[in-house]
């Protein structure tokens, strides 16, 4: 395959500094969806025959993915930007270790996926990976029959020891998240039986989505708010062609940009509107902004719409725990965004937030407090005291913890506060959206290096 370092190689690193623009304005394509590219990668390699993958973000965290699932035995090859070929093969030992970079969905989706092959390969991630929780995944692999031993308390490096002769397991994860299902059902597309996954608070559903269209036997039952996906293993699985949605994770910060920023009105196109990937819309309509969605068709079997945002004056809001599963990426910016309302924005529910990329929680109350917001800041609960449109005082230095959303929120924070913001290190931006800079530079705001 292409050496995705090559791919990597112009990615800005560093200091940057955000001042206050007005104006923003322009159409952006809503970059690809890094969930549905990391599971089209991981499908289309266990699938027999040869996936056509358009529109793949080709960020660090998938280009890692990329990587490891040619090591595993998959051939893949990039035909020019976001297309990529995949053709799938029963999947081996790696002769090297699986350097997963800074993603959670990759190692766990793929610890999952490689546990139902006579295997043995080695998981490693960076420092931040490497200091998040593997036993979530783990646990209920090792009630399937899959061997795996790690580093104290469960964290990377992690050596897993994947079987043929898998038990279907009935599962309800302790926690809200969809990494951990989908590595469960990724494992029961392998096991004897029918493998079952019940979520009180249903998470993002890609990989239920996802895994018919390529043959698997996997149906989800929903009520209210839970659902119970069942997998039932040794479907044979096919090549699929498939077109990956945008991202509304990744647009939610020009989003939220042209909310704070005076006189903007800007487009984002193509956006998934899952609703077990809006919450963040729907908080930002309850706080008044002026969002316009036009249906723009499908990718994916994802319902996509073209989104028009403008400055708007926002109202302080409560958002109700049980949204978080629906916008759990989303915090950082909606505390940004808060920051500039009008009263007071009371986030419950979030104790999650704690186990991501950073401690997410405490990094975003800092960066608030370092740009002179006032918070509350509880074991799971954020309270954000708005600034009004006039905005926070700003002029703080965010720190990032190596975390790319925290970096892009601070960006953001700087092109509406009432004096610059300078993020520590921009590097991480590339996990998620390489395109970050470019697009936002097409909309009018331009970083300074420092
Ligand atoms: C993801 C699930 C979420 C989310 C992550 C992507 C996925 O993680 O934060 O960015 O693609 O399944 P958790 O499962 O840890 O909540």
């Amino acid at each position: 395959m292409t050496d995705p370092a090559d791919m990597s190689k112009s990615r800005p690193s560093g200091a940057r500094t955000a001042r206050r623009v007005k104006g923003l304005a322009g159409t952006l394509a809503a970059p690809p969806d890094k969930s549905v590219s990391h599971r089209a990668l991981i499908f289309s390699a266990l699938a027999a025959g040869e996936s056509r993958i358009t529109g793949l973000l080709e960020s660090d965290d998938v280009l890692a993915t990329a990587r490891a699932v040619a090591a595993l035995g998959a051939e893949v090859s990039r035909d020019g930007a976001g297309a990529w070929r995949v053709s799938g093969a029963p999947w081996t030992s790696p002769a090297a270790p699986l350097d997963l970079g800074n993603s959670g969905t990759g190692v766990r989706l793929l610890m999952g996926a490689a546990a139902r092959f006579d295997l043995e390969a080695v998981f490693t991630g960076d420092a931040s990976l490497s200091s998040r929780p593997m036993a979530r995944v783990l646990d209920p692999l090792a009630q399937m029959g899959v061997r795996s031993e790690c580093a104290d308390g469960g964290r990377l490096p992690a050596r897993l020891f994947g079987s043929s002769r898998l038990k279907p397991i009935d599962y309800t994860p302790p926690v809200a998240s969809a990494q951990v299902k989908s590595a469960i059902l990724l494992a029961g597309l392998g096991a004897e039986g029918e493998t079952i996954v019940r979520e009180p608070h249903a998470t993002r559903a890609h990989t239920e989505t996802m895994a018919p269209l390529y043959g698997a036997d996997l149906t989800v039952e929903r009520d209210g708010a839970s659902a119970v996906a069942r997998v039932r293993g040794g479907a044979p699985l096919r090549a699929f062609d498939l077109d990956v949605p945008g991202d509304p994770s990744s647009a939610a910060f020009a989003t939220a940009a042209a909310l704070i920023c005076a006189d903007s009105a800007i487009t984002l196109s193509g956006v998934m509107t899952n609703p077990a990937r809006f919450g963040l819309y729907e908080t930002l309509q309850e706080m008044g902004a002026d969002l316009t969605l036009s249906p723009s068709g499908a990718r994916a079997g994802e319902a996509l719409v073209d989104l028009t945002v403008k400055s708007s004056m926002l109202k302080g809001v409560d958002v109700p725990p049980d949204r978080a599963p629906s916008m759990i990426d989303e915090y950082p910016i909606l505390s940004v965004i808060a920051a500039f309302a009008e009263g007071r924005t009371v986030m419950r529910g979030l104790a999650e937030l704690r186990a991501k990329e950073s401690d997410r929680l405490a990094a975003s109350a800092a960066l608030l407090q370092a740009n002179g917001v006032t918070i509350e800041l509880g074991e799971d609960t954020l309270i954000v005291e708005g600034c009004g449109p006039s905005g926070p005082p700003g002029g703080g230095l965010v720190q990032t913890h190596h975390d790319h959303r925290l970096a892009m929120s601070g960006l953001v924070m700087g092109l509406g506060a009432r004096a610059p913001v300078t993020v520590d290190d921009v590097a991480m931006i590339a996990t998620s959206y390489p395109g970050f800079f470019d697009d936002f530079a097409a909309l009018g705001a331009v970083f300074e290096a420092g």
